[in-house]
């Protein structure tokens, strides 16, 4: 298909399942492929760890008829406390049409239904994902604010730039950390006790998660 020929409107954003499966192959080729092209290096995803993502509603993907388009997942670090929204990537017969910022806009909601007191951060390189952080209400900040969860910073280590970030004992490095707080987004900070007794109130567990995986 002409790439002029497509229309926003061709193109489906859903939460993948298990009927997605058979894309994985592709979207790993195209998230490799755009690393070459950006000379960044990338954070290693196994087709199992992608597939599994698909299965635990965690994966968004866009689809043209049946042609792959774009994908991102998300995934939580330090017990579920931070979430990241990961791999986005929008195949370049595609780009230019807003469909990676559907797709952001699906996984951040994702995110927040599922784990709606998680701080989401991301740590980017990326104009184009900048500017979709910050219309989402990510705030820049230092790398001190980011995940302590060694799981994430083992991410870094297939990119080219993973010795600065070493040298600098992880303080800076050439990405940018952006954060989005859920309780800054709130006018006022209420007090756990009050959040227990209204969660008492409610009849909910006082637990600071209300979907557990
Ligand atoms: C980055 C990428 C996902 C953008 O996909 P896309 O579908 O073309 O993006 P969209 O059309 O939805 O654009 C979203 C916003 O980013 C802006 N944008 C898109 N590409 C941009 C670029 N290269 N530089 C600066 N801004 C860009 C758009 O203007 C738009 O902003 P607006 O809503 O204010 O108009 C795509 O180019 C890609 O897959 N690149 C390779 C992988 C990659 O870089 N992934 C991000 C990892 S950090």
């Amino acid at each position: 298909m002409e790439k002029t020929a497509i229309k926003p409107e061709d193109i489906q954003i859903l939460v993948a399942d298990e009927s997605h499966e058979c894309y994985v192959d592709t979207i790993l080729k195209t998230i490799e492929d755009a690393a070459k092209v950006r000379g960044t290096g990338i954070a290693k995803r196994t087709h199992d760890y992608v597939s599994t993502k698909m299965r635990e509603a965690k994966a968004v993907i866009a689809l043209c008829g049946d042609r792959f388009a774009g994908f991102s997942y998300i995934e939580t670090w330090g017990n579920k406390q931070y979430v990241t929204t990961s791999g986005l990537i929008v195949h370049p017969d595609f780009r230019g049409l807003g469909i990676a910022k559907r797709i952001k806009d699906m996984t951040f909601s994702l995110a927040r239904i599922r784990w709606p007191h998680a701080k989401i951060f991301s740590l980017t390189s990326g104009a184009a994902v900048m500017k979709m952080n910050t219309q989402l209400g990510y705030q820049p900040v230092t790398f001190d604010d980011l995940t302590d969860d060694e799981a994430f910073w083992r991410g870094c280590e297939g990119c080219v730039n993973v010795e600065v970030l070493r040298e600098r004992h992880r303080k800076f490095c050439i990405c940018t950390a952006m954060l989005f707080d859920p309780e800054e987004h709130l006018p006022a900070k209420i007090p756990q006790d009050v959040i227990n007794r209204i969660n008492r109130l409610e009849g909910r567990a006082t637990t600071s998660q209300e979907f557990r995986d």
